[in-house]
């Protein structure tokens, strides 16, 4: 498949086996993310990879705790997100390696290191699903590690105390089926030909 196709056939995925990630692949999508597109060549955003389902369930379940989940559903019907079924524990679903995308502290209310940071997600996810590994990006990080229960966790695990955490990419192998591709809504781009044309 060329990267257009799989930029259209990728899907975010909610439902994972229990299998584990090779460690080869979990260090493949990290290096995608560290080779993102960055603001100001700055390579400001840095990558924690947790390999532990344990781990990854306990902060899941505090990630789910911070959203309202009261807002209309419909996010998807073959992969339910914790909006559109409330009986989902973890913000994390059954995912068994979790990346954590970080942004300097001092930056996070600005776009660029936001944009450096998203950047790198989108990244992770490409490569996870060229590898065959399904994977879903989740928000909600700020909230999760301003959580009493979560709040020093980062530090406990050695990120740098400047930095904090921006988005989760969950990764793991899908159980049952791929969803299809998702139709596109109608009238999302311009293009401008020169005068010439
Ligand atoms: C910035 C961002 C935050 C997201 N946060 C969540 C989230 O918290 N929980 C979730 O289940 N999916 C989350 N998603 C995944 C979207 O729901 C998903 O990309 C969207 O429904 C389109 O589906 P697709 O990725 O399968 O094409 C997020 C995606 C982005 C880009």
């Amino acid at each position: 498949m060329n990267l257009l196709e799989q930029m259209k056939t990728r899907r975010s995925i909610r439902k994972y086996r229990t299998e584990r990630v090779e460690r080869e692949k979990l260090d493949m999508i990290v290096e995608a993310g560290l080779y993102a597109p960055n603001a100001g060549a700055r390579q400001a955003a840095k990558i924690i990879m947790i390999d532990d389902p344990e781990l990854i369930e306990r902060i899941g379940v505090i990630n789910a705790a911070c959203e309202k989940r009261n807002w209309a559903s419909g996010v998807s019907e073959e992969q339910p997100s914790i909006i559109d079924d409330l009986s989902i524990k973890s913000g994390f679903y059954s995912c068994t390696a979790l990346g954590i995308v970080c942004i300097p502290e001092k930056n996070k209310g600005a776009v660029n290191a936001i944009g450096t940071g998203f950047c790198a997600a989108e990244n992770m996810v490409l490569e996870a699903y060229d590898l065959g590994v399904s994977s879903c990006i989740v928000g909600r990080a700020e909230a999760t590690f301003n959580h009493p229960e979560m709040k020093g966790l980062p530090g406990e695990w050695g990120l740098d105390p400047e930095y904090t955490p921006l988005v989760f990419v969950c990764l793991g192998y899908i159980e049952g089926n791929y969803p299809a591709v998702k139709a596109r809504k109608e009238g999302r781009s311009l293009f401008i030909p020169r005068q010439e044309d």
